[in-house]
């Protein structure tokens, strides 16, 4: 502890008499500004789930509040089925990943699908357009669609969701808040395929503990420890974020910013609480 502190001292020291490592801190910064994807424990479990969904050609749903790492962690299951490419012939794309618009109509739905499998969305009818996703989606090889925010699906989408897979028999991941569960209710047939249902949580307890240990040392990565999992720091940490992984990311990521600019080499505490009072907690969650 005393050899850490002495340590910082000097570099901080340094940091601020050498106007050369002004350069050193820029190209921190801009790497703090990035966002870094972490292969999470939860992030795993959702992959092996989903992995299982896509055996069995089955359909689900994955439920959890926003900023839980829910977009994150399916993208990266899509990165995970690399497309292949052949020679003369539609790629092969196990798994599409999709997000799609607000009040997202049967047409805006299979345009999002053609174009992220590069083909030209071409003029049609409703049921023109529909047969050429399936034709799509069955000549790609498709064997998992995720939509993303499904709650954004109008009522009516939701049957040619239904029809994507009763047509290609491929699993369809409705990925969303509670609010998709209310949505669906109104549709008995989609509620019986998509019955099985995946929570994505906040983290807590050691977990929390353990998140913020991976963010110091493989997303901050600064020049000196901050041991943000000291109780004092880890307790602002939990208060603040409540478990977001989102909120706990982006607080973190700022502190980091904000102690380089000072000059420091590490977030000490007076940094995190600067930090920590201008972002409002999460409002209560709303089911
Ligand atoms: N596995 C992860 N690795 C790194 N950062 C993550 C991870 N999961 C979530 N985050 C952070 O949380 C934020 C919210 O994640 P996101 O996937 O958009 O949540 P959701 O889709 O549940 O609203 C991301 O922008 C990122 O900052
Ligand atoms: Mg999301």
């Amino acid at each position: 502890m005393m050899n850490q502190e002495k340590e910082a001292k000097a570099i901080a020291q340094q940091l601020g008499n050498i106007p050369l490592n002004d350069e050193k801190i820029q190209v921190e910064i801009q790497r703090l500004n990035r966002k870094n994807f972490v292969p999470l424990e939860q992030v795993k479990a959702l992959h092996d789930w989903l992995e299982s969904k896509r055996q069995a050609r089955q359909c689900c749903r994955v439920i959890g509040e926003s900023r839980t790492g829910k977009t994150m962690a399916c993208n990266a299951y899509r990165l995970r089925h690399k497309p292949i490419q052949q020679l003369g012939q539609p790629p092969i794309v196990p798994v599409v990943y999709i997000q799609i618009p607000q009040e997202c109509s049967p047409k805006e739905l299979f345009s999002v699908v053609i174009e992220h499998l590069k083909y030209q969305v071409t003029k049609g009818t409703t049921a023109e357009i529909r047969n050429r996703t399936l034709r799509v989606l069955k000549g790609c090889g498709v064997e998992m669609l995720i939509i993303d925010e499904a709650d954004r699906l109008k009522p009516k989408t939701f049957a040619d969701v239904r029809d994507i897979f009763d047509n290609l028999e491929i699993s369809v991941v409705l990925v969303g808040t509670d609010r998709l569960d209310k949505v669906m209710t109104n549709d008995e047939q989609v509620c019986n395929r998509f019955s099985a249902s995946y929570r994505y949580g906040k983290i807590s307890g050691e977990e929390f503990k353990r998140t913020v240990n991976i963010w110091e040392n493989q997303v901050l990565k600064l020049p000196v420890l901050s041991n943000l999992t000291q109780p004092k720091m880890l307790e602002i940490l939990r208060n603040k974020t409540q478990g977001y992984i989102g909120l706990m990311d982006m607080i973190l990521r700022d502190a980091a910013i904000r102690a380089l600019k000072k000059g420091m080499p590490k977030i000490d505490l007076d940094t995190l609480k600067e930090v920590t009072n201008e972002y409002t907690a999460p409002p209560k969650t709303q089911k």
